[in-house]
Parts: C-alpha cells; sequence; structure tokens
C-alpha cells in the first residue's frame, strides 16, 4: 500500500468514523486490492458529493460499502440475495458481474441491518445506473469510475469532468458501459439505458448539483 493510499484512508476514516466501521466489517470479505479499491471509492465519492451538495456522510458509507460481496463466489451471492427475499432478473442472473450490486445491499439489510434507502440504492444501483438517479447515486457511481485505483486510457480526462462536470461524466461512463457490453455482443442491462437516456434528456435534473465555479471558490 502506498503512502498517499494511506493518507487518504486515514483522513476517509478519520472524518467518517461509521465509514471506518463498516470498512472493518466488511474487510474479510474482500481482497486487499479490492479493499483499497473501495477506500478510494469512498474517499473519490465525499470529494464528489461535497461538489454537488450530495450527503458527504452517506457517500463515505456507501462508498466503502459499494463491492462488498464482489469477491463472494457467485451461490453464495445467490443465497444471500434470496435471504434478503430480492430477486435477479434473467438478465441479471446471466451476468455474474452484476450479482454483487444485489447481493452487496441484501448483505447490507440483512447483516449489517441498514434501512437508509439512499444507501441502499446507491450501492443497488452502483454498477448499471437507473432512470432517475439521486445524487448520491450518482456520486458513488462515478466516484467508481474515477476512484484513485483506476487505471485506463483516459482515466485522467474521466476524473477532470467528474470534478467539473458530474453529468458529462456520467454519459461518459455510461456510454462507455454500452459499448463496451455492444462490442462483446453481450446484453446491455435495460436500466443502464434508460440511465444513459435519462441523464442526456434531462440536464435540469443536474441544474443545482453542478460543481462550483472557480471564482466562487
Ligand atoms: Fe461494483
Ligand atoms: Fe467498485
Amino acid at each position: 500500500m502506498g503512502k498517499k493510499d494511506m493518507e487518504r484512508e486515514a483522513r476517509l476514516f478519520q472524518r467518517f468514523p461509521t465509514a471506518k466501521a463498516y470498512g472493518e466489517k466488511i474487510r474479510p470479505l474482500l481482497s486487499e486490492k479490492r479493499y483499497r479499491h473501495s477506500v478510494n471509492v469512498a474517499y473519490e465519492a465525499v470529494v464528489l458529493a461535497e461538489r454537488v451538495g450530495a450527503d458527504v456522510q452517506k457517500a463515505a458509507e456507501a462508498g466503502i460499502l459499494h463491492d462488498c460481496m464482489k469477491d463472494t463466489p457467485p451461490l453464495e451471492q445467490l443465497a444471500m440475495v434470496q435471504r434478503a427475499g430480492m430477486h435477479l432478473t434473467e438478465l441479471e442472473l446471466g451476468a455474474k458481474k452484476l450479482y454483487h450490486a444485489v447481493s452487496g445491499t441484501a448483505y447490507l439489510k440483512e447483516v449489517l441491518h441498514i434501512t437508509d434507502p439512499e444507501i441502499l440504492n446507491a450501492v443497488r444501483y452502483h454498477t448499471v445506473g437507473r432512470e432517475g438517479m439521486t445524487p448520491l447515486e450518482r456520486v458513488v457511481f462515478t466516484a467508481d469510475f474515477v476512484s484513485a485505483d483506476r487505471d485506463y486510457p483516459g482515466v485522467d480526462r474521466m476524473r477532470k469532468k467528474a470534478e467539473t462536470d458530474l453529468r458529462a461524466a456520467m454519459i461518459e461512463g455510461l456510454a462507455f458501459t454500452i459499448q463496451d457490453l455492444t462490442k462483446q455482443e453481450v446484453p446491455v442491462h435495460p436500466d443502464t439505458v434508460a440511465a444513459y437516456n435519462w441523464v442526456l434528456m434531462h440536464p435540469e435534473a443536474f441544474e443545482n448539483t453542478s460543481a462550483p465555479s472557480q471564482e466562487e471558490g
């Protein structure tokens, strides 16, 4: 773990003790790499939440928790989904990468006894998105694309977008997801298409959530 990672983690957990407590609870479920990613997403979600006026506390908690079931075997994930009385669609059942958003939400409900719908939905929709995403859902979704551990062509440009124009970053992220899936000729989740169309067609939904201008800062 790098020095910067440690500094980020210390700052995050000092400011948000509840996120620290959740981090300790889920750490045994995750590989070291995934745990690091989760800390980074929480950190970035707080930064973005501050910029757009979303709840920073919830951003830290949803961020640290968002991938909590991602390293759990698929069959165990399905059992957790069932235990919570939740369901996967036919498309979701056919895409193991999508299990963890639903099974993670199930874990939050069943094991951590989290009832806050905003946090539950931020985890539930962090992978596919959905129409009408709340500010908290938007920041967790976007933080997942731009967290410090991410390293893909164009990530720096994406980071700049996320910091200045969350809507533009979401459009790029959703478009990338759809392109990536169609290139592989695998199904695209209808919520992803709905999210993409909604973000494009409803700029007004983002009007009060733009970054403050430089002058004001
Ligand atoms: Fe995820
Ligand atoms: Fe993630």
